[in-house]
């Protein structure tokens, strides 16, 4: 029998990412090869099976893109801090530790409880357990020397539009300067929610619409870049099979799928 859970209705939204890592991992060609999500799967007693159809997959290829982002900013700054706000089961730490960086994952305390029963934090690795909306989780992340990356994946979208350009304004003064990335998604894509397969699975709904990402720039932000699923980074797509690269050449363009986002911003300094 595994671990019995108990979570919030965004909170569950969480185990779809960690089911499409798993089936990822399983697969002959897994773009995350992220074997720890298979464990964590069998450890949880849920019926993930319930989640079908191409969000599995599209969890995989967002993390892939998030990651890139972080890979980019560890390249050039090996000692620099990320915090994962809205980390959930996510194994990030794991795929990009480089021996140097310090990380904080953040999310609220429910989930962190669930996470607290598989991970543990070490000397460059720490879980906070608080919402990415309260304020104070931020100055022990802030006192940090040296450049900061924040991210939110899959996280500010079940929050509507006032929630979320305030903590964004936030953001932005507390850690002037940082790269900030985290993704959006146009009426066309918040419109058919309804009709996806995990979606009936669950009852948590998004909220947040956000047509064009660049209409964030005036609550302090600069746009550095832009992807959608058609145009992960050159690096990143390599790293996809065949079948994803040429998927998501031709769907990556349909209306629905092209409205989603994945940003690089930086706050202004
Ligand atoms: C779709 S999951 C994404 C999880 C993870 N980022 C990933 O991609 O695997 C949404 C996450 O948002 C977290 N969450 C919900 N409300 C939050 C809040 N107020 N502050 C921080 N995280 C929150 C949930 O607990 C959950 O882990």
């Amino acid at each position: 029998m595994g671990e019995r859970i108990e979570l919030g209705e965004v909170q569950e939204t969480l185990l779809i990412p960690l089911y499409g890592r798993a089936i990822d991992a399983e697969a002959g060609s897994s773009v995350l090869r992220d074997t720890k999500a298979i464990d964590l799967v069998d450890a949880i007693d849920y019926e993930f099976t319930k989640f079908k159809g191409p969000s599995l997959s599209g969890s995989v290829l967002r993390a892939s893109i998030f990651d890139g982002y972080v890979r980019d900013f560890l390249c050039e700054h090996p000692d620099g801090t990320v915090v994962d706000l809205g980390c959930g089961l996510s194994t990030r730490f794991d795929r990009l530790d480089n021996g140097r960086v310090r990380w904080f994952d953040l999310d609220v305390p429910d989930t962190m409880a669930l996470r607290r029963r598989f991970f543990a934090d070490s000397d460059r690795y720490t879980m906070i357990a608080g919402s990415l909306f309260d304020t104070d989780w931020g100055p022990t992340v802030a006192e940090r020397p040296g450049p900061i990356f924040l991210l939110s994946e899959a996280v500010l979208l079940y929050f509507p539009d006032a929630q979320v350009r305030e903590v964004l304004r936030r953001l932005v003064k507390q850690f002037p300067g940082s790269p900030l990335a985290f993704d959006t998604g146009g009426r066309l894509m918040m419109g058919s929610q309804d009709r996806k397969p995990v979606f009936k699975a669950l009852p948590a709904r998004m909220q947040w619409v956000c047509d064009d990402p660049r209409s964030l720039e005036p609550l302090g932000l600069t746009l550095r870049e832009c992807r959608t699923f058609a145009q992960p980074q050159t690096s990143v797509a390599r790293s996809w099979p065949a079948r994803y690269r040429l998927l998501m050449g031709l769907l990556g363009w349909a209306p629905p799928v092209r409205t989603y986002k994945l940003n690089l911003f930086t706050t202004a300094a």
